[in-house]
């Protein structure tokens, strides 16, 4: 072991000491510190061979040429490569992280179908799977045998190497991660030296042969890529595949990437024969819309470059006893009982002495500011006992004042609206001069602030006896 020497490397942020110690110096985790063994033997970086050869890399930027990101490889499943940014580009190394069970394998192996029936050559190497795994969910997932690619079962990225030296392949996939070690390193798979080295090592792989490589890692359950961030510093794009909240649909977020953008969205489906593209995401969370009930509106939620549609519905009631409840779901309680405030003090309604009931319908989380308006709309809907005009939807962030506020991404939101048959468009006044807002096929109606929906909304029929009917609003404020 004279060549070898030791390093304590930390499994959190991967920093390097001489010294174990219970505690890690940078980013002050516990127990983290692992030993490493390394190799000490370096080619001397002095020799005229090398100083020739480094020298001779050292160009001035006007005679290089661009990276070849017009030679894309498309995939062929069109959300896949929304949000890749047009397809793989060659030489690009990227990881796809996601939860196991998640679906990494199978969409990888519908890439590689995919690519390979293009006329592209690949590899699949599993740390995982056996090769017969993998030959019969491929068979499942009907991929075409005469566009074959070759399977590669093993967790040696020595083996990898020999391989693809061999083979040339020109799409790579590794699966996973954390099951592939390197010879020339005692750690054990899945440190932070062995995820290191190999992603250094299959970057190296692809770089120098215009290969493109896939990474496949496994997520922690703090909802990052196992071992620290390093592996998404390095590679050139980040994708994650999740679970959205209900209805089991899997969603591939882009995270970083070097050719294209970012917080893109595709949306998949499982089903018995592999992931299925759902390309209109808001017609399948609408339908199973309630017709003509009060208390249900529509939201639009901004995804990247994408819109997504779904069912927003409050339920309001005089409270009988106490305190008012808030039962929410789906969106921040803070931010319903800002709403609720807002429209207690700008309509004069009673909603402080009322429980307020609400859910997302789709089981999104919404974020999106521009919710707020569709939110307080189906709070009054619910209040009035009255349903929602149902070709209309409501736009835009409510200041405390009660003003209305422009929200980004007009165009998206608009092309979405129609597709679930939205013909009136409510939106902050300013927003109205927006250049996708003159082309729009759709009305849009502009409003100031939340008192002006009183001109379009009014309670028809207000059953001032009834005790279970709503209070009535006084529309002569
Ligand atoms: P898998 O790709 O193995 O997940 P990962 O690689 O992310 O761990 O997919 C796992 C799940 O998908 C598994 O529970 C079975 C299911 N599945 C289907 O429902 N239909 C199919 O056609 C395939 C191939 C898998
Ligand atoms: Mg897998």
């Amino acid at each position: 072991m004279a060549n070898k020497k030791s390093i304590f490397v930390c499994q959190s942020c991967g920093s390097q000491a001489p010294k174990w110690s219970g505690r890690c110096g940078d980013c002050g985790q516990w127990n983290t510190l692992v030993e490493e063994r390394v190799g000490t033997q370096k080619q001397s970086s002095q020799s005229p061979a090398i100083r020739a050869e480094v020298l001779d890399r050292v160009r001035d930027w006007s005679d290089v040429e661009d990276v070849a990101v017009t030679a894309r490889a498309k995939t062929g499943i069109a959300e896949l490569d929304r949000v890749l940014g047009g397809g793989l580009v060659p030489a690009s190394l990227v990881l796809l992280g996601g939860e196991p069970g998640i679906g990494k394998s199978t969409l990888l192996l519908q890439l590689m179908g995919s690519l390979c029936s293009k006329g592209l050559s690949g590899l699949y190497a599993s740390g995982e799977e056996s090769a017969g795994q993998i030959a019969s969910r491929a068979r499942r997932l009907k991929l075409d045998p005469s566009n074959g690619f070759s399977l590669l079962p093993t967790s040696s990225f020595d083996e990898l190497e020999l391989v693809f030296a061999e083979k040339k392949p020109q799409v790579l996939v590794l699966d996973s991660i954390q099951t592939f070690s390197v010879e020339n390193l005692d750690s054990a798979a899945g440190t932070v030296g062995q995820v290191r080295e190999i992603t250094h090592r299959m970057m190296r792989l692809c770089k120098e042969s215009g290969c493109i490589g896939v990474l496949v890692g496994h997520v922690t359950k703090e909802g990052n890529v196992a071992g620290p961030k390093l592996l998404e510093h390095m590679v050139d794009a980040v994708f994650y595949f999740e679970m959205s909240a209900s209805q089991g649909y899997r969603l591939l977020r882009a995270q970083k990437n070097r050719f294209g953008a970012t917080h893109e969205v595709a949306v998949f489906e499982m089903l018995g024969t592999g992931l299925v593209e759902v390309p209109n995401p808001s017609a399948r969370f609408l339908e199973e819309r309630a017709q003509g009930t009060s208390g249900s509106s529509l939201i639009s939620q901004l995804e990247g470059s994408r819109s997504m549609i779904t069912e927003f519905q409050a339920l309001s009631m005089r409270a009988h006893q106490g305190y008012p409840r808030r039962t929410v779901q789906g969106i921040d309680q803070n931010r319903i009982s800002v709403l609720l405030a807002v429209l207690d003090r700008t309509l004069d309604t009673d909603f402080a002495n009322r429980d307020v009931f609400c859910k997302v319908a789709s089981g999104h989380f919404i974020e999106d500011p521009a919710a707020d308006l569709g939110v307080a709309v189906a709070l009054l809907s619910s209040l009035w006992q009255e349903a929602l005009p149902e070709d209309a939807m409501f736009l835009g962030e409510l200041g405390l004042g009660g003003e209305l506020r422009s929200v980004p991404g007009l165009g998206a939101r608009i092309a979405e609206a129609q597709g679930v048959g939205v013909e009136r468009l409510f939106v902050p006044q300013a927003m109205l001069r927006e250049e996708s807002a003159k082309g729009a096929k759709i009305k849009l109606i502009g409003l100031k602030n939340l008192k002006e929906i009183l001109k379009w909304l009014k309670p028809r029929r207000v059953k001032e006896n009834d005790p279970k009917a709503a209070n009535p609003v006084d529309l002569n404020f």
